[in-house]
C-alpha cells in the first residue's frame, strides 16, 4: 500500500491532447474517483498510472518510487478494465490465480491467496465455474478479486460497475467500498455516473477535455463547485444568468431579481441554486428571497415532488420538495411562493476551465 502522486502528467495521441497537465495526490488508503464525460481522458489517466501507456510529460510516483518509465509489471498495480474481461477459457480460480502464477508464487501460497480473495468478494464455492456460467455481477467480482489478489499498492478500477443493472450496481458498489476499506488499498476508480462517484469516493476529480476542473470531497464539489461545468456535472441545479449586485451580498438575475446568496465568486455570471434548496409555500408569503411563482409542472417522485416554477420575471426554477400526504399535493397552475435558501445559493463563473 502506498500513496500515489501524479505530477503534471499529459498524454498526446497524434493531434489529440487526451490528458492535459494533470496533477493529483492520492493518500495512502484513499478512494479517489475520476469523473467526467466520455472522452475526457479518464481511461488514459488510469493507463498512465498502470503503465500500459507512458506519459508524454510529467511524473508518476507510487510511494517513494518514481515509476514513470516502468513497465506495468514493475508497478504493482491492480487493474479492473472497463469491460472487466475475464479469460473465458479459465475457471474462476484460475482467473484469480493468473497474476500470482505470472509472479511465480508457490502453489500452496497461490491456493491460499486465491481462496482469501474469493472469500473477500463472497464467491467461495465458485472456484471451478467458467466465466460464462456467472452473472454479470459475479464476473465483475471475479475481476475485482483478480486485481486484489496480487496485493497491489494501488488498485485501478475503470467503470467496474458499468455493465450491471441499477440494483446490482448499488449492491456491488457498497461491496466495493467495504472491500476497499477493509483492505485499505489506495484506489482510483473511473466512472461517469455522478451518483456513484459521490457515494463511493473520499474525493472526486472532475475532468473535462483532458483537464482537471476541480478536486475535492463530494460535499465540497456539490456545495462549492469551481465553475458551471462542475456544478452541472455533479447534481442538478438551476443556473440563472446575471451579475453580482451592488450591495455585495446579492446576485441580480437578468430578469432583475435580487437574490441574497452565501457566496459570490469573483467574476460570477451565473447563480447556482440546487432544486432542494428552494422551499415552496402555497399562496403568498414574504421574507428573504421570497418570490411569487406559478407551478408549471408537478411530477410526483414518491418521496418528493419535482416542481417547475415560473417567476414573475419569466425566469424558471426547478424545485424539489418533500412529498407530504395526498391533501398537500401540488397542482399545475397553483400560485405559490418560492423561497430560495440564502445559505445555499452561490454565484459562480460559467467558463469551464480553471483560472490559471
Ligand atoms: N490509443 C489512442 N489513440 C488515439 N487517441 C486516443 C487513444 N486512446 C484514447 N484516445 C483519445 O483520447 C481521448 C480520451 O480518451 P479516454 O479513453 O481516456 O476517455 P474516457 O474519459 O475514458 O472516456 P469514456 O468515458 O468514453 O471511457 C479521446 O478523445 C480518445 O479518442
Ligand atoms: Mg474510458
Amino acid at each position: 500500500m502506498a500513496a500515489l502522486h501524479l505530477s503534471n502528467i499529459s498524454k498526446k495521441f497524434a493531434e489529440v491532447l487526451a490528458v492535459d497537465d494533470l496533477s493529483l495526490d492520492v493518500a495512502d488508503g484513499e478512494f479517489v474517483v475520476l469523473l467526467g464525460p466520455s472522452g475526457c481522458g479518464k481511461t488514459t489517466t488510469l493507463r498512465m498510472i498502470a503503465g500500459f501507456i507512458e506519459a508524454s510529460a510529467g511524473a508518476v510516483r507510487i510511494g517513494a518510487r518514481d515509476v514513470t518509465h516502468d513497465p506495468p509489471y514493475r508497478r504493482n498495480v491492480g487493474f479492473v478494465f472497463q469491460n472487466y474481461a475475464l479469460f473465458p477459457h479459465l475457471t474462476v480460480a484460475e482467473n484469480v490465480a493468473f497474476g500470482l502464477r505470472r509472479r511465480r508464487r508457490p502453489e500452496r501460497e497461490i491456493a491460499e491467496r486465491v481462496a482469501r480473495a474469493l472469500a473477500l468478494v463472497k464467491l467461495e464455492g465458485f472456484e471451478t465455474r467458467m466465466p460464462r456460467q456467472l452473472s454479470g455481477g459475479q464476473q465483475q467480482r471475479v475481476a475485482i478479486a483478480r486485481a486484489l489478489v496480487i496485493a497491489p499498492d494501488v488498485l485501478l478500477l475503470d467503470e467496474p460497475l458499468s455493465n450491471l443493472d441499477a440494483k446490482l450496481r448499488r449492491d456491488v458498489r457498497a461491496e466495493l467500498r467495504r472491500l476497499q476499506q477493509l483492505s485499505g488499498i489506495t484506489t482510483v476508480m473511473v466512472t461517469h455516473d455522478q451518483d456513484e462517484a459521490m457515494s463511493i469516493g473520499d474525493r472526486l476529480v472532475v475532468m473535462n477535455h483532458g483537464r482537471v476542473q476541480q478536486i475535492g470531497t463530494p460535499q465540497a464539489l456539490y456545495r462549492h463547485p469551481a465553475n458551471r461545468f462542475v456544478a452541472g456535472f455533479i447534481g442538478r441545479g438551476n443556473f440563472l444568468a446575471g451579475a453580482p449586485g451592488a450591495d455585495g451580498r446579492s446576485f441580480v438575475t437578468r430578469g432583475g431579481l435580487a437574490i441574497i446568496c452565501a457566496r459570490i465568486d469573483l467574476g460570477a455570471d451565473t447563480l447556482l441554486i440546487r432544486p432542494e434548496n428552494i422551499a415552496v409555500h402555497p399562496g403568498r408569503a414574504s421574507g428573504v428571497n421570497c418570490f411569487a411563482a406559478v407551478i408549471e409542472a408537478a411530477v410526483f417522485q414518491g418521496s418528493a415532488f419535482d416542481l417547475d416554477l415560473r417567476l414573475a420575471t419569466g425566469e424558471t426554477l426547478e424545485a424539489q420538495v418533500a412529498a407530504g400526504n395526498a391533501a398537500a399535493d401540488w397542482t399545475v397552475g397553483q400560485q405559490v411562493t418560492a423561497m430560495i435558501d440564502p445559505d445555499a445559493a452561490v454565484g459562480i463563473v460559467s467558463s469551464s476551465s480553471l483560472p490559471a
